[in-house]
C-alpha cells in the first residue's frame, strides 16, 4: 500500500550482537562441512552466538536502547513496541514485555510477533499504519533471535546458515517530505512444512520421544526455500517500488534478509540494481533470521551508506512462509 498524508519514518535504528563468535572453521571441527564450501555456497565466514545463559531480551535491551539514543527519544514516550522473533525467552510472558519493563518503557502496549525472517519488516509495516491514522507517535519495533539455540549442531544443512543478534528502530512521523512511501506484506501458509520446528508446540508438546526425535530442531528443505525467496523477495520490492512510480534502477541502497549471497545477489539483478547498491553484512552475522534487517540498517547508516533523501528498499522472505518489504526516501 502507498501512504499519502500523514508518514512515518525511522526516527533512530541500533543493533547489538553478542560476543561470542562462531567461525567456518570451528563448524569444520563440529560437522562434515568446509570454510570454502560455506563462504561459496552461501556467503557467511562467521556468525556472533550467544552463551547458554543469554536469551533474546539480552540482545534486545542493548539494541533498544541504541536505538532510542540515536532517536533523541525517551523509553517512557514509547507507545507501542513490537517484537519479532521466533525465539522468544519464553512463550510467555512475551519477550517484548520484557524488553519493556527492562528499558522502563512503562507506557507502552507490547506484543511479541512470529513472522519468521520478515518479522521486522512486518513489524515496521503494522507500526507505520498505526503513526499514519495518528493512533500512535513513537513505536519501537524490534528483530531479535537466538537462533543458535535451535540449531542441530549434528545437521550441516541447517547449523552453518544461522547467528545470533538484534537490531531495534524508533519510528514517528515525520513532517519532512519523505518517510516509509509503501509498504507490502503477503504469506503462503500451504509452504510452512519447508522451514520449520516440528516440535515444542501444542501440536507436538515437548516429550522424551520428541527430544530423542530431534524435533525442536529447525528444518529446512534449503532448495525448495531458496527459489521461494528469490521469487517472493522480488514480489514485494516490486509492488512498492510500482506503488510509488520508482524503478530498481532509482533505489540508492538495498537492504535484503542477509540469508544467502546468492538470494540476495538474484534479487538485485532482477531488480536491476547494480550489487554495489546492496548492502551486506551476512559474512559477519550470518542468518539472523528478524535481526538481520534491523542489524543491516544499522550498521548502514553508521558506515554513512545512508544519506537524507536517499531511497532505501527493505525486503526480506521467511518461515510461515511469509515474505515483505516497504520503500523508504531516508529523512
Ligand atoms: N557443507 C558441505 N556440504 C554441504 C553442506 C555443508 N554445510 N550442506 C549441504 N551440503 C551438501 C549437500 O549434502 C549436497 O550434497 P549431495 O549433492 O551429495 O546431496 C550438496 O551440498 C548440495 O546441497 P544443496 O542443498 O543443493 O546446496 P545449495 O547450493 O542449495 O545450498 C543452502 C544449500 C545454502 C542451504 C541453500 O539452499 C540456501 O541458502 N537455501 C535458502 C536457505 C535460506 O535462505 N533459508 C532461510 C530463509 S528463511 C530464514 O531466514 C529463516
Amino acid at each position: 500500500m502507498a501512504s499519502s498524508g500523514r508518514r512515518a519514518a525511522f526516527l533512530g535504528v541500533g543493533h547489538y550482537a553478542p560476543d561470542n563468535v562462531l567461525t567456518n572453521a570451528d563448524l569444520e571441527k563440529l560437522v562434515d562441512t568446509s570454510d570454502e564450501w560455506i563462504i561459496e555456497r552461501t556467503g557467511i565466514r562467521e556468525r556472533h552466538i550467544v552463551t547458554d545463559e543469554q536469551a533474546a531480551s539480552d540482545l534486545a535491551v542493548p539494541a533498544a536502547h541504541e536505538a532510542l539514543e540515536r532517536a533523541g527519544v525517551g523509553a517512557e514516550e514509547i507507545d507501542l513496541i513490537i517484537l519479532g522473533t521466533v525465539t522468544p525467552d519464553h512463550f510467555f510472558p512475551s519477550t517484548a514485555c520484557i524488553v519493556q519493563n527492562e528499558i522502563g518503557a512503562k507506557n507502552a502496549a507490547a506484543f511479541d510477533m512470529l513472522a519468521g525472517c520478515s518479522a521486522f519488516i512486518y513489524g515496521c509495516n503494522i507500526a507505520t499504519q498505526f503513526i499514519e491514522n495518528g493512533r500512535y507517535e513513537r513505536v519501537l519495533v524490534i528483530g531479535v533471535e537466538t537462533l543458535t539455540k535451535l540449531m542441530d549442531m549434528t545437521d550441516r544443512n541447517t547449523c552453518v546458515l544461522f547467528g545470533d543478534g538484534a537490531g531495534a528502530a524508533v519510528l514517528g512521523p515525520t513532517e519532512a517530505d519523505g518517510g516509509i512511501l509503501a509498504t507490502h506484506m503477503k504469506a503462503d501458509g500451504s509452504l510452512g512444512y519447508l522451514l520449520e520446528m516440528p516440535g515444542g508446540g501444542s501440536r507436538q508438546p515437548p516429550t522424551h520421544e520428541s527430544l530423542d526425535a530431534r524435533l525442536h530442531y529447525i528444518k529446512m528443505a534449503g532448495r525448495e526455500v531458496f527459489k521461494h525467496a528469490v521469487r517472493s523477495m522480488c514480489e514485494s520490492a516490486l509492488y512498492v517500488l510500482d506503488a510509488t512510480g520508482y524503478k530498481g534502477e532509482d533505489v540508492d541502497l538495498l537492504v535484503p534478509h542477509q540469508a544467502n549471497w546468492r538470494i540476495m545477489s538474484a534479487v538485485a539483478d532482477r531488480l536491476k540494481i547494480p550489487h554495489e547498491k546492496v548492502f551486506v553484512n551476512l559474512d559477519k552475522y550470518g542468518n539472523t533470521s528478524a535481526a538481520s534487517v534491523p542489524i543491516a540498517l544499522s550498521e548502514a547508516l553508521q558506515q554513512g551508506r545512508i544519506q537524507p533523501g536517499n531511497l532505501v528498499l527493505n525486503v526480506a522472505f521467511g518461515a510461515g512462509f511469509t515474505w515483505a518489504a516497504h520503500l523508504v526516501k531516508w529523512v
